[in-house]
Order: structure tokens, then C-alpha cells, then sequence
């Protein structure tokens, strides 16, 4: 688990780019839970760990004018980036928080919806964000967690190059406290957080040349990859031979690229 609670992946320019271009990459699967959920308008609804923006705007078309929307981020880089987002894109029901997932000091039982996507995976002890988030609900209010499980992100054919950015981002995200096979671990902890009727989704899909997720493994080396040269994973010039090679057959449209699985898990206060 995390030696500490900072983000792995940090608060640069660059990651705030990634974080952009990600949720662009999951909006389709965000509006499918979205509408599964039955998110009504004049609903209180929260996202957190929602970074510069996370699913802000999906709510806010959905809860309307009657509604609102908190977006709590904890790193000051991603909520000031968010506030600017949501004032230019005149989202006026969203206000951002900025404060801890685990502690938020937000009202008990005060949200129909708490929503989370890619923050639990964050945490040093993912238990006690999700009892904070199930503590935000109401009786009857709905929880819902997005999270990633590697099991399947794949290219084929296979590269060296894909290999060795691999290992090395899991050697730097287990270092950082990261589980990325959380995915399948948390219908069991919504369950015992105490929600019910908790449902499962998987989402999966073969990005084309063009499209963010092809290139994920590109962009989240990027973001650590200070974190990789630090740990003596490649020099310089290795870790740059790696990124072209590797950039290369992802540009080739005959390579095959299968995404991360993406859980959708949800469940009611009872
Ligand atoms: C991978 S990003 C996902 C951002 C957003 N949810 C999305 O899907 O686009 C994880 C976010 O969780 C935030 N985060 C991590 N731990 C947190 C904590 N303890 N409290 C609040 N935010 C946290 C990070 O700062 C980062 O913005």
C-alpha cells in the first residue's frame, strides 16, 4: 500500500493535459452509467478526486439548473485549473471543493449521487475514502466508483517496448501505493462499506491511431517519467529510444491495442 497519500502521478502541466485528454477517452462510458444510474434533474451529486474536471460537466447538464454539483480535488493545481474550466464552460450548479477524499468535512447523508472515478485507486487505504463516500449519501442515495484493472491492456503484436514501459510504470505505480488490478476487487468493497443492490460493469474497447487511450501507456510514462529516470528503470536515452519504438508501433494501424478493463460499480445506501 502507499508509503504516503501524494499522487502518483502528479500535479504538472503534463498530467493536467493527461487528465483532459483520459476524460475525453471514458466519456461515452461516463454518460452510460450516468444514464443507468437514473441521475434526475434537481439532484445534489458529488465527484471526487475530480482533478481539472472529471465527469463535472456530465453532471451538470443532467442535475440542471435546479441542481448542484461539488467537484472536491485535494492537489490546488487540478481545482484551480477546474474552477477556471467550469467558469468558461459557464457551468454555474458546479462549485469545486478543495479537500481530502478521505476527510472532507462535507455534511453527512447531504448527496443523491457520490461519485469517484480513478481516486480510490490512489489511495493508501481505499476502505476509508469509500465509508467517506458512503457517508456523504443519503439514505437511499446512490454510490458509484470507476476503476481500472490491467488484466487486459494489451498490444499485439507484442513489443519490447510495450514490455519494458510497462514494468517499469507498475514498478512506480506499486511504489506509489497503486493496485492496478483494483477493478475486481471493488464490488466487494462497496459491499462492505454497506451499500446494497451493488451492480458491476465492465467497459472495454480497441483504441484506434488517433484516440487517447491507444497511447495511454505513452502519456503515463510521461507523467512519471522523472519518477522512472529517478529509480535508475532507464537513462535518458534509453527511456527515449523506448518511447519512439514504442510510439512507432502504436502508430502502425495494424497494431491491435485492447484498453484497461474500466469497472463500473454502483450500489445504494440503504
Ligand atoms: C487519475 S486522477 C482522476 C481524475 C478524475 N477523477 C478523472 O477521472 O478525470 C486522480 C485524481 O484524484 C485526486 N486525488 C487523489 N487522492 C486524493 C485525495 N485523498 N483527496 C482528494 N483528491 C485526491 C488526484 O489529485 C487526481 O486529481
Amino acid at each position: 500500500m502507499a508509503p504516503s497519500g501524494e499522487y502518483v502521478l502528479g500535479g504538472t502541466d503534463t498530467e493536467q493535459q493527461r487528465l483532459l485528454r483520459q476524460i475525453e477517452g471514458f466519456d461515452v462510458e461516463a454518460r452510460w452509467l450516468l444514464d443507468r444510474v437514473g441521475i434526475q434533474p434537481g439532484w445534489r451529486a458529488i465527484d471526487i478526486g475530480c482533478g481539472p474536471l472529471g465527469i463535472l460537466d456530465r453532471l451538470s447538464e443532467r442535475v440542471g439548473p435546479a441542481g448542484t454539483v461539488v467537484g472536491l480535488e485535494r492537489e490546488p493545481r487540478f481545482a484551480a485549473m477546474g474552477r477556471a474550466i467550469a467558469s468558461e464552460r459557464g457551468l454555474t450548479n458546479v462549485e469545486y471543493v478543495q479537500a481530502d477524499a478521505n476527510a472532507t468535512g462535507l455534511p453527512r447523508a447531504s448527496f443523491d449521487f457520490v461519485h469517484e472515478r480513478l481516486a480510490i485507486i490512489q489511495q493508501p487505504d481505499p476502505e476509508r475514502m469509500l465509508r467517506e463516500m458512503v457517508a456523504l449519501a443519503r439514505p437511499g442515495g446512490i454510490v458509484a466508483a470507476q476503476e481500472i484493472d490491467q488484466v487486459s491492456w494489451l498490444c499485439e503484436p507484442p513489443h519490447p517496448a510495450w514490455d519494458a514501459l510497462l514494468a517499469a510504470l507498475r514498478a512506480v505505480l506499486t511504489e506509489g501505493g497503486v493496485d492496478y488490478f483494483l477493478g475486481r476487487k471493488l464490488p466487494g468493497l462497496l459491499r462492505e462499506a454497506g451499500l446494497v443492490d451493488v451492480q458491476v460493469e465492465m467497459q472495454i474497447k480497441a483504441d484506434r491511431p488517433g484516440e487517447y487511450r491507444r497511447t495511454h501507456l505513452l502519456a503515463m510514462t510521461q507523467s512519471v517519467r522523472e519518477k522512472m529516470l529517478a529509480r535508475g528503470l532507464f537513462t535518458t536515452e534509453e527511456l527515449d529510444a523506448t518511447m519512439d519504438a514504442l510510439g512507432r508501433h502504436l502508430d502502425d494501424p495494424n497494431t491491435v491495442v485492447v484498453r484497461q478493463l474500466l469497472f463500473q460499480v454502483w450500489g445504494r445506501k440503504p
